[in-house]
């Protein structure tokens, strides 16, 4: 199964480091998602999300100044948020599951996927939830030059997998998603934990191509959640209790 260790903390500015096993292959001893790296195909690569308000991401409130969370300026740590660091596997088509019986998405409603620090790469705030829905499922793309991380966005496909007949909506015709007061946090029935399926594009630091994002454009038409049988029915089967 291709779940990666998940670690919800608190943030902090300093990150705990080697919280993560070191697999076969793996030679990026960079454990911090602050930290700068190059990265081959066989490595594992540290990035980090981070859950605040959507302003707690931009310098003085200032929304053309977005600053990675790992700069000092932001003071993430001041505020309402939380972090989950992951380790997935270059090149690996995977899916993150943030999950933690005391993370409830809507207490802070955007998150940011991030990495690096001379070289800082974050992806633009992303809506997760608020007090009227929720989104669970997100695709990430991470694209690296050389092994660099250069860039990081989110890859969205319209509402396409938005389930018909069932009480999910599709807001601003990009995220599928389904009430908050209908997730177990708010004592409704639905498992309303985030599904994330990364993807890697550009090349690693021997030049060789990254692949997996060809991959996932192939497979969606088939459901790429097909793959993690396991997952299949926390992440899916919440819809199936609408129909
Ligand atoms: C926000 O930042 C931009 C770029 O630094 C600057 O041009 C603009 O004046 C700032 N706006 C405010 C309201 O501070
Ligand atoms: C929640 O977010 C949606 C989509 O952005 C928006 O339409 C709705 O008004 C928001 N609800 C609240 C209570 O803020
Ligand atoms: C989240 O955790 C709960 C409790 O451990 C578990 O029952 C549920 O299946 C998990 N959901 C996912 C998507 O892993």
């Amino acid at each position: 199964m291709a779940v990666i260790t998940t670690l919800t903390a608190t943030i902090a500015v300093t990150f705990l480091a080697a919280v993560f096993p070191a697999y076969a292959g793996d030679t990026n001893n960079a454990f911090s998602p602050c930290t700068d790296t190059r990265v081959q195909r066989s490595d594992g690569f540290t990035f980090g999300l981070a859950f605040a308000s959507k302003d707690k991401f931009f310098y003085n409130n200032n929304n053309s100044v977005q600053l990675s969370p790992c700069d000092s300026r932001l003071s993430l740590s001041n505020s309402n948020s939380q972090i989950s660091l992951f380790r997935p596997k270059i090149d690996e088509i995977s899916l993150l599951s943030v999950n933690s019986t005391s993370f409830v998405a809507d207490s802070y409603g955007y998150m940011v996927a991030f990495a690096g620090r001379k070289y800082a790469a974050r992806s633009p705030p992303a809506f997760v939830a608020n007090s009227s829905y929720t989104v669970t499922s997100f695709t990430l793309v991470l694209e690296f030059q050389k092994g660099r991380l250069q860039n990081l966005y989110w890859k969205r496909d319209g509402c396409s997998k938005c389930p018909k007949n069932s009480k999910a909506v599709c807001l601003n015709n990009q995220d599928c998603a389904i009430p908050t007061s209908t997730c177990k946090s708010h004592g409704g029935p639905v498992d309303c934990s985030l599904g994330i399926q990364l993807a890697f594009s550009g090349t690693d630091k021997h030049l060789s191509a990254l692949n997996s994002w060809y991959e996932v454009k192939n497979l969606r038409q088939y459901s790429l959640y097909g793959l993690y049988s396991n997952l299949r029915s926390s992440l899916t089967s919440q819809y199936d209790k609408f129909f």
